[in-house]
């Protein structure tokens, strides 16, 4: 089945959709779901309005006839969604559909981790921010340590995922951990990826000064080990990758606020409720479920997606300041899925 290629208003074309399963997490990072704010009362999306895996399937779909290559299924903490291994084999019998992974902060994973692989899925992006237990205790707001995630991202590689490490970087609360972070992941050839603290949502009181940059960690690795730039894999990869001169090992930045990536942006987002949203920082989203309950047709569905992708302008992070930073409303990073 060839896809119809469509591009938004700066020449983009759609390849990667990002599906988020769920709005609810069993972390409180500080950055993302700060607990005096997602508290005990906080009220997470009822059942009903969640999309059913048919209707998440149906939507992959049409993405898939416009172009899209790339899945990744995000939360919230998407392990949290019952019967996840169903969907990953709904979705990967999705023909021209070429990569589905998920991204999460990898509690769960020794409970999940066997159906997952076993109903198709291969990639898994695993979240850790510090191998201090005081350190990530206080960042996932639950006070737990690393040890568990250590555990299940080695069960994971043992069943035979490919894993990455995101580990978000702020200035004066781990950046004393770039350095022994990347050296336990290097001695595993286990790909570690630095993502620059963003200004996502309205709740983790984001400044330009709790950023730690690209460039700083690159200074502080390059102390004491020899990287080189490797080349990008396919248009609008994220992160930037560099490669170990003396070990198989990688590691990669996600530079969203020091080098800005909107011009390769290739990314769509589909909220757990299937609101659709064209960027990250977006304020609003298209409310595709309203469609998809109404009985339209798979035509007039995909004429609504191809409206909004071909409208589209979004270039949050290029256009990025301390200003619009503050002000601007946007969507929540537990409710987007990053
Ligand atoms: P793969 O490259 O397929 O492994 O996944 P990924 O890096 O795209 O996904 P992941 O969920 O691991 O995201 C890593 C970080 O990149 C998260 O902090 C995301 O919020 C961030 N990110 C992903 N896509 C975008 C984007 O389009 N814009 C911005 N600003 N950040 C993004
Ligand atoms: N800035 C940067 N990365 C973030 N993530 C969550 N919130 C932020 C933020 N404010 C990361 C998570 C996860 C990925 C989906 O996004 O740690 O790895
Ligand atoms: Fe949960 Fe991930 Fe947000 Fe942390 S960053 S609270 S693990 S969704
Ligand atoms: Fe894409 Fe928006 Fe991120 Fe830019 S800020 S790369 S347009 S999601």
């Amino acid at each position: 089945m060839s896809a119809l290629n469509i591009t938004d208003t700066l020449q983009r074309p759609l390849r990667d959709l990002r599906i988020s399963v769920t709005d609810r997490c069993n972390f409180r990072c500080t950055y993302c779901m700060p607990k005096e704010i997602f508290g005990d009362d906080y009220a997470f999306m009822p059942k009903s309005e969640l999309l059913s895996f048919e209707e998440i399937t149906r939507l992959a779909k049409l993405f898939v006839a416009f172009g899209v290559k790339k899945i990744r299924l995000t939360g919230g903490e998407p392990l949290l969604r019952r019967d996840l291994p169903d969907l990953i084999r709904m979705l990967t019998a999705i023909d021209g559909l070429e990569d589905i992974g998920l991204t999460t902060n990898g509690l769960l994973l020794k409970q999940y981790g066997n159906a997952l692989y076993e109903a198709g899925l291969r990639r898994l992006n695993v979240s850790l921010d510090s191998l201090s237990k005081e350190t990530f205790g206080k960042m996932n707001g639950r006070g737990l340590g690393p040890e568990r995630i250590l555990e299940n991202i080695d069960y994971a590689k043992s069943i035979g995922f490919q894993v990455k490490v995101n580990m978000v970087v702020q200035k004066g609360v781990n950046d004393h951990e770039v350095v022994p972070m990347a050296a336990y992941f290097k001695e595993r050839g286990i790909t570690l990826r630095f993502i620059e603290f963003m200004d996502v949502g309205t709740d983790n009181g984001w400044s330009f000064k709790q950023v730690v940059t690209k460039k700083e960690i690159l200074g502080l690795l390059q102390e004491t080990e020899e990287l080189e730039p490797a080349e990008a894999r396919y248009f609008g990869e994220v992160a930037g990758r560099y490669r170990y001169k003396n070990a198989d090992a990688e590691i990669g930045f996600i530079t969203s606020v020091s080098e800005s990536f909107c011009s390769s942006c290739t990314r769509a987002r589909v909220s757990s409720e299937g609101k659709f949203y064209t960027c990250l920082f977006a304020t609003e989203g298209f409310d595709l479920r309203s469609i998809l309950r109404s009985g339209a047709s798979d035509g007039e569905l995909a004429r609504a997606v191809r409206e909004v992708w071909e409208r589209r302008s979004d270039r949050y992070s290029d256009e990025r300041t301390e200003q619009t930073a503050k002000s601007r409303k946007k969507i929540g990073m537990s409710y987007i899925g990053g």
